[in-house]
């Protein structure tokens, strides 16, 4: 117990301040180095951590806890709701997602169906009521099981949140999938207006799906990207993803259906919102999209500024592989765990 308490209190606290990170590419003195030094350090943190025993020491080791907590609202559905309550009470809208990808059997896919359910009526019946949405995974619906699997459960979700007049999003996978992905939402879109979905800017093809979205008019999330592509389908340069960003983020903004800037990127978000200012597009046209316990600072300036900010509100037991992206964006998060372990 007394070891448990010492090693606990020398965990970082669930949420840094942003001022206490350091910015690793405004103090490295060659941008370029360390620009390769943190793609290496991203993949060598996605593949170590795709090994079993990695997982198995993951998960069971307390010294994780503090940092999983930071990223993951809890294991349960009601430690979800809780937490989307007290950020709906902050004036935060929020998107809820339960964990887990890759269903490995039609009857996976049928319980995480059943999840979404009730997610949905938990949702309605909570104080966030419309303020809060899901966001849902094709590959938890049965997309390896097959496209008709996850179609046919995908739509009796979107027919379930259509009783509570609620919206469902499509999170969007490794680009193995992003064409099947498109596919079975445009299926279902003239059926089912309640759908949108997220684009990832690092894929080369992403301009071209943007002027798609823009076509329906489907709400459209837009992201950088986090799985390890390879360079034949996505940028690898961090600031041709960034460039790219940008200028799919001025398409959406100017011509697509109230689009989501999903990203922590202040310098990012700094030229959308002044690009939003001169197109003058109105603030309740769009919203920005943060992941729960980053960057925490930004979300509520941005609030405080009167922008839509919703909050993406991860729960559910298969936290590990959301857990290890959210590590291999910033490697720094990393250095906690180590200087934990070398303490403890
Ligand atoms: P970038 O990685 O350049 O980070 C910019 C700054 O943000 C950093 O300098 C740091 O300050 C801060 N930051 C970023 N990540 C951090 C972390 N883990 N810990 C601490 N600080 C961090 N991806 C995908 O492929 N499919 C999807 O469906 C989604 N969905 C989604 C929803 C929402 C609401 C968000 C915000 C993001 C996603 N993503 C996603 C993830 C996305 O693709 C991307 O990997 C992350 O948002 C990190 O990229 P940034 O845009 O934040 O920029």
């Amino acid at each position: 117990m007394i070891v448990t308490g010492r090693i606990v209190r020398r965990l970082p606290a669930p949420y840094p301040p942003h001022s206490l990170r350091r910015s690793p590419i405004a103090h490295s003195p060659n941008p370029v180095h360390f620009h390769h030094t943190a793609m290496l350090g991203r993949a060598l943190i996605l593949k170590t951590s795709a090994f079993s025993p990695v997982e198995r020491m993951v998960r069971k080791s307390f010294l994780f806890r503090g940092v999983v907590r930071r990223f993951i609202a809890g294991e349960s559905l009601e430690e979800a709701i809780n937490v989307c309550e007290g950020l709906t009470a902050k004036g935060f809208l929020v998107t809820l997602d339960y964990l887990g990808e890759n269903t490995k059997s039609e009857q996976e896919a049928l319980a995480a169906r059943s999840t979404y359910m009730k997610m949905l009526g938990c949702i309605a019946a909570s104080p966030c009521g419309k303020n809060a949405n899901i966001s849902i995974k094709l590959t938890q619906c049965g997309l390896d099981q097959g496209d008709d699997v996850a179609e046919r459960n995908y739509r009796q979700v979107l027919t379930e949140a259509e009783t509570f007049g609620s919206f469902v999003r499509v999170d969007m996978e490794a680009s193995a999938y992003v064409q099947r992905t498109l596919e079975i939402i445009e299926r279902v879109w003239p059926d089912h207006k309640n759908t949108g979905t997220v684009l990832q800017s690092y894929l080369y093809r992403t301009p071209d799906d943007v002027e798609l979205m823009i076509r329906l008019q489907m709400r459209t999330r837009l992201v950088k990207g986090a799985y390890l592509e390879p360079e034949s389908v996505a940028h690898k340069a961090k600031a041709k993803v960034d460039e790219a960003y940008v200028e799919c983020g001025k398409r959406l903004l100017k011509d697509g259906f109230y689009p989501a800037i999903a990203t922590h990127d202040q310098r990012i978000v700094e030229i959308l919102k002044a690009y939003a200012t001169q197109e003058k597009v109105d603030k309740a046209k769009f919203e920005f999209q943060m992941l729960y316990g980053i960057r925490r600072d930004l979300q509520e300036s941005l609030r405080s500024e009167g922008y839509n900010v919703r909050v993406y509100v991860p729960f559910g037991e298969s936290w590990y592989p959301y857990f290890t992206r959210r590590l291999a964006e910033r490697p720094a998060n990393i250095w906690f765990i180590l200087k934990s372990f070398v303490r403890g």
